[in-house]
C-alpha cells in the first residue's frame, strides 16, 4: 500500500489556450530524416510516393495532425543555401552536409519539394534561415521567393519553377543555434545580428504577416534568454528559442533500447527538468515582456541516446521505446502547463533521427511509441488549458526522487475534458484520485499505451507490439475521478 496520489483540476478557471503549434516536428537534412525517410525521389517505383514524397509518411502524419514542420535544420540550416535547391532538380549543385556524416547530397528535396510537402500533409512549414553563412540579401530573397504576391525578381524566378502563387509562409527562424554550431557567436553580437536580419525579412509578404524567430539558449543558458530580451525591441520578436534534449551525459549517452532502470530514471531527470527551464526562461521573459507577446518556442526537444550499433555516428539513428513514450507525455504536459508562455514546440525529429515519430526501411515504415503519445494527446490542441494542483507519490531510484505522475487536462470547444496522465514510476502502478471543480461530466473513458517491458519498441518485423488500448482503468462518480496506472504508462481520459 502506497500514499494517494491527488490531482484537483479547477474546471471552470480554463481560459489560456493550447497552442496547436506545441505539436510541431523538425525535419532535418540529417541521416535518413530527409532522403529515404520523407522523399524517395520521383523515379521510385517502389515505394509509392507523391512527388518523390513517401505516401505513406503523407498518411501518418496527416493522422498525426502535427501543426508545423520546421526545415532544413538544424545546424545544417545555417550551411543551407536556399538557391542551390530550386529549378530543373538534374542542373542543381551538389552540397557536402558538413555536420552530419560530410555525405554530399544532390539538393534533389528543396524548396518547392518541401512546401509542397508540406500542402500534403496540411502542416504549416517553418523555415528555419541561413544567418550563420548566408546573407541578409539571401534569406530576404528567400522570403520574397515564397510570400511575394507581387511582381519582383523572386516572385518572377517561383513561377519560372512553376509554383504560381506564394505558399505564405509564416514561421521563419533566424539562424539555429547561434551560439554554437549556427557561429559561435556572444548573445549580444547575436543580438544585433539578429535585428539587422530581420530588419530587411519583412516587406516581402504583403498577405502573410511573417513571425520571426530568434535563435534561443542551450538549455539552462539564461543569460543568452536574459541579454535577447534586453536588447530585441518587442516588435522585431515573434518568439525566441530553447533547445534542451533529455539526455544522460553528452559523454556517456547510453543505448536507445537495452537501457538500465537507472539509465531511465537519468533519462527522465533530465526530461522533466524542462519544467524548471521554461519556467526560468519565462521568468526572465516576463520582465521585459509582461504582457507575453513573444513566445517561448522550444523547437528542439527529445531523447538523445547513442545511435544504434552498425549505424552511421553522423545520422543519429535510433529505436524508440516506452522511455521515449514516457519523455513525451511528459514533456507535453508540461508544455500544456506552460501555454501561457510556450506556445510552439518542435520534437526533433519526424522520421529515422533522434526521437522519430517514424522509423522506414526500405518500403517499410513504422509508428514508434511517441507517434502513439502525440496521437493521443492531439485532442489538446487548440483546447483550453484546465489549471491543476497535484500532489503525488514519489518514483525513487537509489537516493533520488521524481514525481512519479505527470498530468494535464484541457476543455475542448465541444466542452469535452481531455485529461493526460503519465505513470512515471518503472516498478508501481499507481492510484489517481482526481477531483473535478466545476463542470459537468457524465461519462469517462479513454485510451492506454504501455508494454510488458519498459525496453519494448516496435520493430519491422513486429511494428504494432506497442500501440493504444481502451482504458479500463477509470470510474467517474460525481464529480470524484478515481484512476489505476501500471507502471510506465500513458493514459489519455475524455470526460463528457
Ligand atoms: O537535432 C540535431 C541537432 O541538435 C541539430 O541540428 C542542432 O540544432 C542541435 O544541436
Amino acid at each position: 500500500t502506497h500514499a494517494q496520489n491527488n490531482l484537483v483540476f479547477n474546471v471552470d478557471a480554463a481560459k489560456t489556450t493550447i497552442s496547436k503549434q506545441i505539436y510541431g516536428h523538425f525535419a532535418e537534412h540529417l541521416g535518413h530524416c530527409i532522403y529515404g525517410g520523407f522523399y524517395v525521389g520521383e523515379g521510385n517505383t517502389k515505394i509509392p510516393n507523391t512527388n518523390g514524397v513517401r505516401n505513406d509518411v503523407i498518411d501518418a502524419l496527416k493522422k498525426l495532425k502535427i501543426a508545423n514542420l520546421r526545415w532544413p535544420g538544424g545546424c545544417f540550416a545555417d550551411t543551407y543555401h536556399w538557391k542551390d535547391g530550386i529549378g530543373p532538380k538534374n542542373k542543381r549543385p551538389g552540397m557536402v552536409n558538413a555536420w552530419w556524416g560530410g555525405v554530399t547530397e544532390d539538393n534533389s528535396f528543396g524548396t518547392h519539394d518541401f512546401l509542397n510537402m508540406c500542402e500534403l500533409i496540411g502542416t504549416e512549414p517553418y523555415l528555419a534561415g541561413n544567418v550563420g553563412s548566408g546573407t541578409v540579401q539571401d534569406l530576404t530573397d528567400w522570403v520574397q521567393y515564397v510570400n511575394f504576391n507581387g511582381k519582383s525578381p523572386m516572385s518572377d524566378l517561383r513561377q519560372q519553377n512553376g509554383r504560381e502563387k506564394p505558399w505564405h509562409v509564416t514561421y521563419w527562424g533566424v539562424g539555429n543555434e547561434a551560439w554554437g554550431c549556427g557561429g559561435n557567436m556572444t548573445p549580444e553580437h547575436y543580438a544585433d545580428v539578429y535585428r539587422q536580419y530581420a530588419t530587411f525579412m519583412t516587406g516581402w509578404s504583403n498577405e502573410t504577416k511573417i513571425f520571426r524567430i530568434a535563435s534561443g539558449a542551450n538549455s539552462k543558458d539564461y543569460n543568452w534568454t536574459e541579454v535577447l530580451m534586453k536588447k530585441i525591441p518587442l516588435n522585431m520578436l515573434g518568439g525566441l528559442a530553447l533547445h534542451h534534449y533529455s539526455v544522460i551525459e553528452w559523454r556517456k549517452k547510453g543505448p536507445a533500447v537495452d537501457f538500465s532502470e537507472q539509465q531511465y530514471f537519468e533519462t527522465m531527470q533530465s526530461a522533466l527538468f524542462m519544467d524548471s527551464l521554461v519556467t526560468k526562461h519565462s521568468a526572465i521573459m516576463d520582465k521585459y515582456d509582461p504582457e507575453k507577446r513573444v513566445a517561448l518556442v522550444v523547437d528542439e526537444w527529445g531523447g538523445w541516446y547513442d545511435v544504434e550499433p552498425g549505424t552511421n555516428p553522423g545520422f543519429l539513428y535510433q529505436q524508440n521505446t516506452m522511455r521515449d513514450a514516457m519523455i513525451a507525455g511528459a514533456t507535453l504536459n508540461i508544455f500544456h502547463n506552460h501555454s501561457d508562455r510556450v506556445r510552439m514546440a518542435n520534437l526533433a525529429q519526424t522520421i529515422n533521427v533522434l526521437q522519430a515519430v517514424l522509423l522506414t526501411n526500405e518500403e517499410k515504415m513504422i509508428l514508434t511509441p511517441t507517434y502513439h503519445v502525440m496521437e493521443m494527446y492531439n485532442v489538446h490542441q487548440d483546447a483550453k488549458l484546465v489549471p491543476l494542483t497535484i500532489k503525488c507519490n514519489n518514483y525513487v531510484v537509489g537516493n533520488e526522487k521524481l514525481p512519479a505522475i505527470s498530468a494535464s487536462a484541457s476543455k475542448d470547444s465541444t466542452g469535452a475534458m481531455h485529461i493526460s496522465l503519465v505513470n512515471i514510476d518503472a516498478k508501481a502502478a499507481q492510484d489517481i484520485s482526481i477531483t473535478l471543480e466545476g463542470g459537468n461530466y457524465k461519462t469517462v473513458g479513454g485510451r492506454i499505451l504501455t508494454s510488458a517491458k519498459l525496453q519494448d519498441h516496435n520493430t519491422f518485423e513486429q511494428p504494432a507490439k506497442i500501440k493504444p488500448a481502451p482504458f479500463q482503468g477509470a470510474a467517474l462518480k460525481g464529480k470524484t475521478l478515481s484512476v489505476k496506472m501500471p507502471p510506465f504508462s500513458v493514459v489519455v481520459l475524455e470526460l463528457k
